[in-house]
């Protein structure tokens, strides 16, 4: 399972990124709106630190003017951008129009296995279950998840599936055992994936144990 970041902000994009783990980012409206910046600015930012998939965001309501948006975003760099699409009539319509011109789109707002395969089929490059927004209305989220890999695996079809609207460390679990192509995780859960208590006591341990050896030439100290 490959991880992206879901944020538009350059800074925790810069330090996961220095982690040496990052395969690509996701935004939203919602992401780049909290940073206070023009949406095209920060992509360009984000393209400019993160190997792997970005994400643009079409925001017109018919095909027509989100597969405009589409060409728009991808000259900004046409291997890495994919364009955010939301699951309707005219989504697919626009997936349809991108794969035709070799232009990745992500088809976002996913919530049932049957949109999914629709997305599939339109030729979506990838597609993103809502994981976290399932679960708040009481819906096992992963579960979708699980149903849109094995149809798509079964069928051969060519969409990856993203986990996305990761709310915490289980989830991430859940979503490679579901076989998630992909999981997008918001930065405060990496950081949360990365600690463990004893880790941590281990670390304290091993460097309170390193002070009390002695240093060459110094003698024995007492325990
Ligand atoms: O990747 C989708 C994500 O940004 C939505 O997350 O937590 O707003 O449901 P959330």
């Amino acid at each position: 399972m490959k991880i992206f970041i879901d944020t538009a902000d350059i800074n925790e994009i810069k330090e996961i990124a220095g982690w040496g783990i990052l395969e690509g980012c996701t935004t939203n409206p919602t992401l780049v709106s909290k940073t206070g910046r023009p949406f095209r600015d920060c992509v360009q930012d984000i393209l400019n630190i993160a190997d792997g998939p970005v994400s643009g965001e079409a925001l017109s309501t018919e095909a027509g003017g989100m597969i405009k948006e589409g060409e728009e975003w991808a000259k900004l760099d046409p291997e890495k951008v994919t364009i955010k699409i939301p699951m309707c009539v005219e989504g697919l319509k626009a997936i349809k129009g991108l794969s035709e011109r070799n232009i990745k789109s992500n088809c976002t707002l996913v919530f049932s296995p049957n949109q999914a395969l629709l997305a599939a089929k339109a030729g979506a490059t990838f597609i993103s279950p809502f994981v976290g927004r399932l679960d708040d209305i009481s819906h096992t989220g992963m579960d979708i998840v699980a149903d849109m890999v094995e149809l798509i695996e079964y069928y051969g079809l060519d969409s990856k599936v993203i986990a996305a609207s990761i709310r915490h460390p289980l989830h991430v679990v859940e979503a490679a055992r579901a076989g998630a192509h992909i999981a997008t995780i918001p930065y405060k859960v990496l950081l949360q994936m990365v600690r463990h208590p004893l880790t941590d006591a281990g670390i304290r341990k091993f460097y309170e144990d390193y002070k009390k050896i002695p240093k060459p030439g110094e003698s024995a100290k007492k325990p």
